[in-house]
Parts: C-alpha cells; sequence; structure tokens
C-alpha cells in the first residue's frame, strides 16, 4: 500500500539553534502562524531522543507481534507523566515550551499541557475497514480536542506537535500537510466542517472510505477535498524532528512501511484561558499514588515555568496564603520542593 511520493513534495525539517535569543527562528514562526505548521529540527539531544525510544520499545509491541497486528495503532497507553523518564523530560523540556510560548505569542505561565502521549503505529499492507489510521483520510484535529470551533485564523488558541522518534527511512509514513497559502485560501475556507465526523458526517478514518463516502453522499465535496489531498506535502523527518501544527491545519497520516514501527510523540498545549479545549488525559495528579512516587519527585524537580504548564499554583496566585503553603510543604517537601517562590511571592503583595 506503500505509495511513491514526488520528491519535489517532501519537507525537510529546519535547523533551529535555541539559545539566548529565543527557540524558533521568525521564519518557523512565521511559517506556523501563516502556513499551519512549522516542521524543525534541533529541539532536543540525541541522547534524549535516544533514550526515550528505547525506553519505550521495550514497553509496546514489537512489529510483527500478534499484538501489534491485531492494533489499529492508537495510542495512549504511554502518557505523561510517566515511568519513562524520557516522555517526562520532552513534555516539559524548555525548548519545546519555548517554542510554544513564541508561536502563542504568550508567556509560560500562560500556557496548559492538554496532551502527552506516545504513538506506536505499525506498518500494514492492507487496509481493515473505515477506522483503520493506516492511509488516513486527510482532516483537522479540532473534532476531538475542543467543545467549540477554532477560533479565527489569526488568533491560534493551542500547538499541537508530533515528535517523531525514528527516521522515516526505516517506517516510512510520512505525514501530510497542507500549507495554508494566504487569508482567501479555499482549502481554509471558514468554517471548518467538512471533515469526517463532524456534524452529521460519521467519524471514517480511512482514506478510501471517507472518500468513497463523500462521493457517494457530498459529491461537490469529494471534489473540493482532492483538491486538498493534490496539494499535500510531506514531512521527511529524522528522529528528533518536531511538526509543529494546529487544530485547524489539514493532515493526515499516511501509509507505513509494512511490518515497521513508526514511533511518535503527540503533544498539545493550549492558552490557559481556553478552557473549550480539553485535556485528553484522565488528570495529571492520577499518578500520585503510583509505587515510586515518581510524579512527586516530577513535580518537586519542575521549575515553575514546567509546574506552570501542569496547571499548579503559579507564584502570586490567589491560591497561595501561609496557611497553603504550609499545607503544600508538608506535602511534597519530603520530596525537595522549595517553597521559597511562593512564600516570596506572598511577602510582596
Ligand atoms: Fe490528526
Amino acid at each position: 500500500m506503500k505509495t511513491e511520493i514526488d520528491p519535489s513534495r517532501m519537507l525537510r525539517a529546519r535547523p533551529v539553534q535555541p539559545g539566548a535569543n529565543g527557540v524558533l527562528d521568525d521564519a518557523a514562526i512565521a511559517s506556523w502562524r501563516e502556513r499551519g505548521f512549522a516542521f524543525v529540527s534541533g529541539l532536543f539531544g540525541g541522547e534524549l531522543m535516544r533514550r526515550l525510544f528505547e525506553e519505550a520499545a521495550e514497553m509496546i509491541a514489537p512489529p510483527g507481534s500478534d499484538e501489534a497486528e491485531t492494533k489499529r495503532g492508537f495510542g495512549g497507553n504511554l502518557v505523561f507523566p510517566s515511568t519513562i523518564s524520557g516522555l517526562n523530560e520532552v513534555t516539559l523540556h524548555p525548548n519545546l515550551l519555548g517554542a510554544v510560548t513564541e508561536l502563542l505569542g504568550t508567556r509560560i505561565q500562560d500556557v496548559r499541557l492538554t496532551q502527552s502521549d506516545l504513538w506506536p503505529k505499525y506498518g500494514r499492507a492492507d487496509a481493515r475497514g473505515a477506522l483503520d489510521n493506516q492511509d488516513q483520510r486527510i482532516h483537522v484535529d479540532f473534532p476531538n480536542h475542543t467543545l467549540v470551533h477554532p477560533a479565527p485564523w489569526e488568533s491560534p488558541e493551542a500547538v499541537e506537535m508530533i515528535v517523531y522518534l525514528c527516521d522515516i527511512d526505516g517506517c516510512g509514513g510520512p505525514t501530510a500537510v497542507v500549507p495554508r497559502e494566504g487569508s482567501d485560501d479555499p482549502a481554509y475556507r471558514w468554517p471548518i466542517v467538512d471533515t469526517p465526523g463532524v456534524g452529521e458526517l460519521d467519524y471514517l478514518n480511512d482514506k478510501e472510505s471517507a472518500e468513497t463516502f463523500f462521493a457517494e453522499r457530498r459529491p461537490g465535496l469529494a471534489e473540493w477535498r482532492r483538491s486538498l489531498y493534490e496539494r499535500e506535502r510531506y514531512v521527511d523527518f529524522r528522529r528528533g524532528d518536531v511538526l509543529f501544527y494546529r487544530h485547524d491545519t489539514w493532515h493526515r497520516g499516511t501509509p507505513m512501511i509494512p511490518g515497521a514501527l513508526r514511533l511518535v510523540h503527540n503533544l498539545t498545549f493550549r492558552r490557559a484561558e481556553c478552557e473549550w479545549i480539553s485535556t485528553l488525559h484522565k488528570g495529571w495528579s492520577w499518578s500520585a499514588y503510583s509505587r515510586g512516587k515518581f510524579f512527586e519527585r516530577l513535580l518537586a524537580d519542575a521549575s515553575l515555568d514546567q509546574r506552570a504548564v501542569l496547571g499548579f499554583p503559579q507564584p502570586g496566585s490567589s491560591y497561595w496564603n501561609d496557611a497553603t503553603i504550609a499545607a503544600v510543604e508538608a506535602r511534597h517537601g519530603p520530596f525537595g520542593m522549595d517553597m521559597t517562590p511562593y512564600r516570596e511571592a506572598l511577602a510582596e503583595v
């Protein structure tokens, strides 16, 4: 089922050099804001990427196994916070948080994490019905992320990303994106509802199933959707590359090399005030009873910025007073949490 892709339609990651002047460069930021995506390399060290891949690979079904064969490939079994240290490190990596603030044009204190999971996907030669994800239909992600509809294009509410943990050469299956070409691009006409799963349109994942459905029930839309496929560009990914995209970016997963494993890390951060964007997780604190107390240690070791994106009250929050500071110190102090910043902010009031 692997399709040959015209090399001129492949996108190479743009190298960035995080430093004192920020994480992303102007071109990457402009690409995300205007075209709907930024594909970059250089955010993470190679050691972290290798460690995360190797730790995760031990905890998922090996390619070719019965379990891998029966999976449609939806992730969710490896989520933040995790006993996999690399998963936590990537999720709260200063470069990642910095990039999110640059894309959203906001402070990290005004950003919240809503999704962080590893997604193993297994290559197969055959499609297995309308919900199969091997050769996805072109879609946008907002329907299962938000209660409403994304705000107008110029006011993005969230950043989605795919961190690739392996190379395309070994697994295939590049993500396809449709670059937005200006404010009157017909592909990005408003509202964005012509995608399976919205309104009365059934949720279908498989491309052939979805487009057959459209051809039969909405022939006009089928024609328009064909134009999206024709404009696809494909990320030529290497381990450590990151595709930043949005809930209103047209994209899809494409067929992999049969028998191969593709491992990626999916994350989403939203503006704190956008509560209509759901947290795709049972709740960070649900891990607090886990053996080894890894979540408490993570919280205690985290920087103020890292805690902020989890919703931990920031210094100066109305939550803090002498009593709550002492109480939280009683809970998290044994793991080394330093309450000084919260005390100092209280003293300043
Ligand atoms: Fe998607």
